[in-house]
């Protein structure tokens, strides 16, 4: 569906698209105008392009003082999929490998072998709120997308090396180019050494913590495992302790880093029957 979407786009709707795209954090609804001068198409082409783009669903037009694009979930996700093909990063689109309230998840090929496209459909409420509002205003919904993806990679790429996470590739809008984990979620299946996985996952989410990350939303569908070994995934609400600025900041990563940690205990003892003491949190949160 995406793939034949992606063929019928028109270079000259691509260039709309960059214009949308530049000017996303200033306007809600990108100006025909700004578009127009971004993009080198003319105004009353863009206008034209865009009431195309909208019958596709891939924008969404407002006509205020001015007629202005957004782009659409579907739109800038498409548009992310050709910058990493104008990049050669990604060189064909494969299956559809998952779609929730979150993410759709596509397996590629990519410049580094099969991989896997994850495109960010949400925008997580801002750990750092206060301060984005302050910085932001009103965005358009589009634009959190594209932040969650760029939190998703920033934090892939702190940890991949040190800790057991997909090798992020590439970041374009709000999709991420990572490697595929040939594995299946923690709650899909009956482990043979319980103790083990959790005595590694803990671990790893100490050493996060030694890095300055906390995930989440770690639980049982963000853990993969498989014969080979066990990988933590999705990242997009995770936190960077070092861009944190007061304490009042620091103390409610820390709460989630504590949530996540019981979540994991939870699952472990309802599942398993593993019981762990609880003061492993403590331990971790002194590494
Ligand atoms: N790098 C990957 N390799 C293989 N499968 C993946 C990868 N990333 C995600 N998936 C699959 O896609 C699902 C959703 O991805 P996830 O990152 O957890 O996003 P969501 O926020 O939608 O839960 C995962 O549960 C997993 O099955
Ligand atoms: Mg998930």
């Amino acid at each position: 569906m995406l793939a034949e979407k992606f063929k019928s786009v028109r270079e000259v709707a691509w260039r709309v698209m960059d214009g949308i795209f530049k000017n996303m954090w200033d306007y809600k609804f990108v100006p025909v105008e700004i578009i127009a001068r971004d993009s080198k198409v003319e105004e009353h082409k863009v206008e034209r392009v865009l009431k195309g783009l909208a019958d596709e669903k891939l924008a969404e037009v407002k006509q205020t003082e001015y007629l202005g694009g957004a782009f659409t979930f579907l739109g800038l996700s498409l548009y992310s999929l050709h910058r990493f093909v104008r990049r050669d990063f990604v060189t064909m689109l494969g299956k559809k490998m998952g779609e929730g309230k979150e993410s759709m998840i596509y397996n590629c090929m990519s410049k580094w072998g099969e991989a896997v496209i994850k495109f960010h459909k949400v925008g997580y409420p801002s750990f750092k709120k206060v301060r984005e509002k302050r910085d932001y205003g009103d965005l358009h919904y589009t634009v959190l997308m594209v932040r969650s993806a760029r939190n998703e990679f920033n934090a892939l790429k702190k940890l991949h090396g040190r800790v057991s996470v997909p090798k992020p590739y590439g970041w374009e809008g709000n999709a991420v180019l990572m490697e595929l984990i040939d594995a299946k979620e923690l709650y899909k299946v009956r482990l043979e050494n319980p103790k083990d996985v959790l005595d590694y996952v803990l671990e790893e989410v100490r050493e996060m913590w030694k890095l300055g990350i906390v995930h989440g939303d770690l639980s049982q569908f963000n853990i993969l495992v498989s014969p080979e070994g066990v990988w933590i995934i999705d990242f997009p609400q995770a936190i960077d302790l070092n861009e944190l600025e007061s304490d009042e900041e620091l103390k409610m990563a820390e709460e989630v880093f504590r949530r996540d940690l019981r979540n994991l205990l939870n699952y472990f003892k309802k599942t398993y029957g593993l019981k762990v003491d609880e003061r492993v949190i403590d331990d971790i949160a002194r590494s």
